[in-house]
């Protein structure tokens, strides 16, 4: 019998610890719930206030981007005419101008296209942010816009002292816009053959590989520091020691030719060791 009352007792005491355990377990289940639709929310607010930075951050750039292009656009009529002027000048009989004066005008002339460099440039790229890039393109060969590029590099490169070698595999058909291939290539051939010094090479080569154009620019120049490497292709950006050295430049070369390369739907990447050179490659995808 006090067997039979102790296992009565026993089980009482078992439902009771499961009573127990149970609403202990509610309470658990209930806070957590609780603290997970807390979580879901506070994640709900940080996505929408990231989504609304976003937004901003895009509505800034887009009026920088317009910004520049309306001063760019301003700035060319009155060049325009300063050049003009400086070029009727240039024209006039040689007695009329002494060879100070002369000099004076050919410093204000090379300003001047220094000047309407840059504006086309910072034009260029506003163009190609806005998407007024997207040009009809036509067949290309990409061969074709290197051949091109190289005879016109080739007066600078000599002026320098700086070898040109070319490796060219054509033909190179691909879907673009030869115009703007013809500025990746002048960008590319002018650094490799400025940031070299007197005695250094250039190496391009260019041929067909799985599907896609590519095109190699090597050289032999003063290379880029390896913690500034991430940043060449931001608008303005110049190495610390390009500018040391004073090479002239304004640094929207290479954010011109990654834009460019982009809507090409290829890719650009730029491989150097400071005082040692400097490699761009650049894929595009062909057609056949
Ligand atoms: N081949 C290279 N060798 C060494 N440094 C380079 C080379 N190409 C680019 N750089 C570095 O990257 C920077 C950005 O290049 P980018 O072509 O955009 O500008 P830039 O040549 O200085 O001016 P711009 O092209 O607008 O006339 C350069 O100022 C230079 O510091
Ligand atoms: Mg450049």
């Amino acid at each position: 019998m006090r067997a039979v009352a102790r296992g009565a007792a026993f089980v009482a005491g078992l439902l009771t610890g499961g009573v127990v355990a149970g609403v202990a377990l509610a309470r658990v289940t209930a806070r957590t719930r609780v603290e997970c639709r807390a979580q879901a929310a506070e994640a709900d607010r940080s996505h929408r206030s990231e989504q609304e930075l976003l937004t901003k951050l895009r509505a800034l750039d887009a009026a920088k981007t317009d910004f520049m292009a309306t001063v760019s656009h301003e700035l060319r009529t009155p060049l325009t005419s300063i050049s003009g002027y400086v070029e009727l000048l240039r024209d006039a009989e040689h007695d009329e101008l002494s060879d100070a004066q002369q000099r004076m005008l050919e410093v204000i002339a090379r300003n001047a296209r220094r000047l309407r460099e840059l504006i086309e440039d910072i034009l260029t790229l506003s163009r190609i942010e806005n998407g007024g890039f997207r040009s009809q393109p036509g067949e290309v060969d990409f061969a074709e816009v290197v051949e091109r590029a190289l005879a016109e590099i080739g007066p600078a490169a000599t002026k320098a002292s700086v070898g040109v070698h070319a490796e060219v595999r054509g033909p190179l058909p691909l879907r673009g816009d030869g115009v703007q291939l013809d500025r990746v290539l002048a960008n590319l051939l002018s650094n490799a053959v400025k940031f070299t010094p007197a005695e250094g090479t250039v190496t391009v080569r260019a041929r067909h590989d799985n599907g896609e154009a590519v095109l190699e620019v090597a050289d032999t120049g003063m290379g880029i520091p390896e913690d500034e490497q991430n940043a060449l292709f931001l608008r303005f950006f110049r190495a610390t020691n390009a500018i040391r050295r004073a090479v002239p430049g304004t640094g929207l070369g290479l954010a011109i030719c990654h834009k460019i390369v982009d809507n090409h739907g290829g890719t650009i990447l730029v491989d150097s060791i400071e005082n040692v050179g400097t490699t761009v490659t650049v894929r595009i995808p062909a057609v056949w």
